[in-house]
């Protein structure tokens, strides 16, 4: 079976997947997704061999646990679930103990199976599958109320097949993308540009500002330089069209995207942007 996404993650590109498949090369040497998040690209391209990125290292963590020692996580993804509480109120307090338990992972930057698999279960029981921290570096996302299961055995193993042959980094994503060279693909999918310029303060906030976009466009153009095929995704906002100018540009409305909604359709198009006519 082809795995896919095993953790939900704001930002997916399942919706877009459609339009994507249209721009995947025929054949390609090595494939890079430096904003790996929950990896719906790589899932549904299945590549021979990947480089893989993201700077979450609680994101990173669970793959390569996944890549290194399937079993053993889904062995402690079973016990934690298996010790949830049938009362719906001790439910939410045994999220918030399990949120506690991932935070002192976070805090002493301990990435290991336990973390992993902390993750894997929070990040079904947070509200939207949002990944948010406070100040002091702690997850804060309160819980959704579900406690159904987070995770396919087979689904596991099955990801676990296809990142064999996957290279996972933790960092930033212009270093991810050092070793590409001519004859690789490229999908580029970062944190969103805001619809309105002036939300840009905010953006800043959570990690990723004007000047990440602006380093971004220098990464695109240095790529293709290099003589790889490069992929783009962001929201349709001038700022994007400026930083891409030259390049070939594909506007999705949203009524082609699966599952369009209408807070979609109220204005979030998406823009897709490769380096090749
Ligand atoms: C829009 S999400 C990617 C979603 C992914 N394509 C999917 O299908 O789920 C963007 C990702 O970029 C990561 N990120 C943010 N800043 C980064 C940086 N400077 N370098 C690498 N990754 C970064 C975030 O942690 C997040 O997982």
């Amino acid at each position: 079976m082809r795995a896919k996404p095993f953790i939900k993650w704001a930002g997916g590109k399942r919706q877009l997947l459609p339009e994507l498949r249209k721009l995947y090369p025929e054949s390609f040497e090595n494939y890079f997704e430096p904003f790996l998040g929950g990896g719906a690209v790589f899932f549904d391209l299945a590549p021979q061999h990947a480089v893989l990125n993201d700077i979450n290292p609680a994101v990173t963590n669970l793959y390569q646990t996944i890549k290194d020692d399937a079993e053993g996580l889904i062995q402690l993804v079973s016990e934690i679930e298996e010790a949830t509480p049938a009362d719906k109120d001790e439910q939410k307090q045994y999220y918030y103990q399990l949120r506690s338990q991932f935070n002192e992972g976070l805090t002493s930057d301990t990435y290991d199976l336990k973390n992993a698999a902390l993750f894997m279960v929070i990040n079904h029981r947070c509200f939207n599958g949002l990944f948010r921290v406070n100040r002091s570096g702690e997850f804060n996302v309160p819980f959704n109320g579900s406690s159904r299961p987070s995770l396919s055995p087979e689904n596991i193993h099955a990801a676990a097949e296809s990142l064999a042959n996957t290279e996972i980094l933790t960092g930033d994503f212009v270093d991810a993308c050092e070793k590409a060279k001519e004859g690789d693909f490229v999908f580029l999918d970062s944190p969103y540009a805001p619809l309105k310029f002036d939300s840009f303060t905010n953006y800043a906030k959570e990690g990723f500002g004007l000047e990440d976009h602006e380093r971004l466009a220098t990464l695109f153009r240095d790529l293709d330089a290099r003589g790889c095929r490069v992929v783009m995704t962001n929201h349709d906002v001038p700022l994007i069209h400026q930083l891409y100018e030259g390049y070939s540009a594909l506007v999705v409305p949203a009524n082609r995207m699966i599952n369009s909604n209408a807070s979609r359709r109220a204005g979030s198009v998406e823009i897709i942007v490769r380096n090749w006519t």
